[in-house]
């Protein structure tokens, strides 16, 4: 038995370890919630794990930082890590299992099966980051056949992520339901978001005029303006963001740009304040 236990948590680093510790719980006829992270957790990741727990008997929560979901000139090798930190979070969340595998357990020598979740992964995210999402689909695909949890917990942070991987489960007839859990912010409205470690105090400042943009843009489009978007991109880049990938409303289930607001919709940014890409996004009803 190598399963161990640290910091109050215990840590399966391998299939065989995960698969002792679910197996236990499966006999005993319990339900389980999957969680999937790349660690640095923060309060975003654990309103995820509280949901699971809500949800389930058992909240089991992977730590694995995907390379095949990072572009080549992204920022895999600085990502932050937190082991010791991430699992002392998990446990004061009443997180059962964390999964930690290696790159080697999740990719052996000679892998080559990917999942290509088709065109809701080419457009937006996958435009700006290409192969992005179908990375996320295979190792999602990968936890899900390896956890198989009875609910997977995502966020709507990354809101089409989430619906990448709706799409992929409900293709695949994957036995699990996708429970979407919105987005947590700071007081000042920025989402919650590992990435917010690289910022500069500066860059800290200036990041929550994303949240006002998207607001804006809502209110904007809600009332009918047609260049509400567009407006949201100059607004982002008067408040100091030195690049704006994409300002959008979107269809919420296509994401494609819409030009009236007829069904649910979405609006969508990415944008980037020095060498930080940060995303959001809003929902917005129609009328
Ligand atoms: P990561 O960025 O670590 O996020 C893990 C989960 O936490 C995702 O479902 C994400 O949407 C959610 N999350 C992040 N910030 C949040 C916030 N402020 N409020 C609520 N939920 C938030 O997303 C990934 O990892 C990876 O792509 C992964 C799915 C693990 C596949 O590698």
């Amino acid at each position: 038995m190598k399963i161990t236990e640290t910091g109050g948590i215990t840590a399966a680093r391998n299939l065989a370890e995960l698969r002792r510790a679910l197996g236990a719980w499966r006999q005993a006829g319990q339900s389980v919630a999957l969680i999937p992270t790349m660690g640095a957790l923060h309060a975003g990741h654990l309103s995820l794990i509280a949901r699971g727990k809500s949800l389930c008997d058992r909240a089991v929560a992977s730590i694995f930082v995907n390379p095949t979901q990072f572009g080549p000139n992204e920022d895999l090798s600085r990502y932050p890590r937190d082991e010791d930190g991430d699992l002392r979070k998990l446990a004061q969340a009443g997180c059962d299992l964390a999964f930690l595998p290696s790159a080697d357990e999740m990719y052996p020598e000679g892998f080559s099966t990917s999942i290509s979740p088709g065109p809701l992964g080419e457009i937006l995210e996958g435009h700006f980051r290409p192969g992005h999402f179908s990375g996320v689909a295979t190792v999602v695909t990968k936890l899900l056949l390896q956890v198989l949890p009875d609910i997977a917990c995502f966020g709507e942070k990354d809101y089409q992520q989430l619906q990448v991987i709706r799409r992929v489960t409900s293709d695949l007839n994957l036995p699990v339901r996708i429970e979407a859990v919105e987005t947590l912010r700071e007081v000042d409205g920025l989402a919650m978001s590992s990435r917010n470690a690289y910022l500069t105090p500066e860059q800290r400042r200036r990041a929550p005029a994303l949240h006002f943009a998207l607001t804006e843009v809502a209110r904007r489009a809600r009332k009918g303006d047609p260049v509400a978007a567009a407006w949201g991109t100059h607004s982002l880049l008067g408040a100091g963001f030195d690049k704006v990938d994409y300002c959008l409303v979107c269809d919420a289930e296509t994401l494609l740009p819409v030009e009236r607001i007829e069904r649910k919709a979405r609006v969508l940014a990415a944008a980037w304040l020095g060498r930080t890409r940060l995303i959001d996004n809003l929902p917005l009803d129609p009328p």
